[in-house]
């Protein structure tokens, strides 16, 4: 395993215009509308950064709690279906990669992740937290939401490396497939990374989802 994640960033840039068919799963509908409702109220009126935001799915819910949003990703056509969704508040968007968050300079109350974590080599784990932990104001609110293993059923794991990173080989539309890292970490390696940047830790495990949050310490 490299830390070089071209091919992923390929992988999402080919699936943009088909990405938003995951959340139309039949059996992702009860956790979808109990998520709809409840992470917005956790970024009420706060400045918030969203990670990795892609098609923007969850932008959408957030904006109608946060004053405002900027949603980073990589993929600029991911981010232009972002921003033709009924945004309810100020919603920027920039091309930035989510291991160097040290280019923002902006501090943020909270910060949200939809399906990010799992793409996130455990080895970077540690490094992509403190630095989103760095551009944090004291007391902010991050949430991680993610898929359960239960998704292995539709992707299976093909391989793991010797770091322990799990891959799925997805085919897209045109037949072509790719190797995707595809972690599904646990309740307990979550605490364990982020125990000592964080309190107020709450880990809800769904069907189909986990969701992890927790506050920076609030001095
Ligand atoms: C599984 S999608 C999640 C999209 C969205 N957050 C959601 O929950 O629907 C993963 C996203 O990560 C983006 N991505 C991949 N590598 C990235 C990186 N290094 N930095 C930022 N975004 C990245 C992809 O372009 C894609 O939009």
């Amino acid at each position: 395993m490299t830390d070089d994640d071209s091919d992923m960033k390929r992988y999402y840039r080919d699936r943009a215009p088909i990405y938003d068919r995951v959340y139309a799963y039949p059996e992702r509908q009860d956790d979808l509308r109990y998520l709809e409702r409840y992470i917005p109220t956790q970024f009420a009126g706060l400045d918030i950064l969203e990670v990795a935001a892609g098609t923007g799915y969850w932008t959408s819910f957030l904006s109608r709690t946060c004053r405002s949003i900027l949603a980073i990703d990589t993929e600029p056509a991911v981010l232009r279906q972002l921003q033709s969704r009924p945004l309810a508040c100020p919603v920027a968007t920039r091309v930035i990669d989510a291991f160097q968050l040290d280019r923002l300079e902006q501090r943020f109350d909270g910060a949200f992740a939809g399906l990010w974590i799992s793409h996130v080599p455990k080895q970077r784990l540690g490094s992509f937290l403190d630095r989103l932990h760095s551009i944090l104001k004291p007391g902010a609110t991050l949430l991680f939401l993610d898929n359960s293993p239960v998704q292995c059923g539709r992707l299976p794991i093909t391989c793991t490396d010797q770091a322990g990173n799990s891959y799925q080989d997805r085919r897209l539309d045109d037949g072509s497939v790719h190797r995707v890292l595809k972690n599904f970490p646990s309740e307990a390696e979550l605490r364990a990374a982020t125990h000592t940047s964080g309190v107020d830790h709450k880990y809800l495990r769904m069907d189909n989802f986990w969701l992890f949050q927790y506050r920076t310490p609030a001095h």
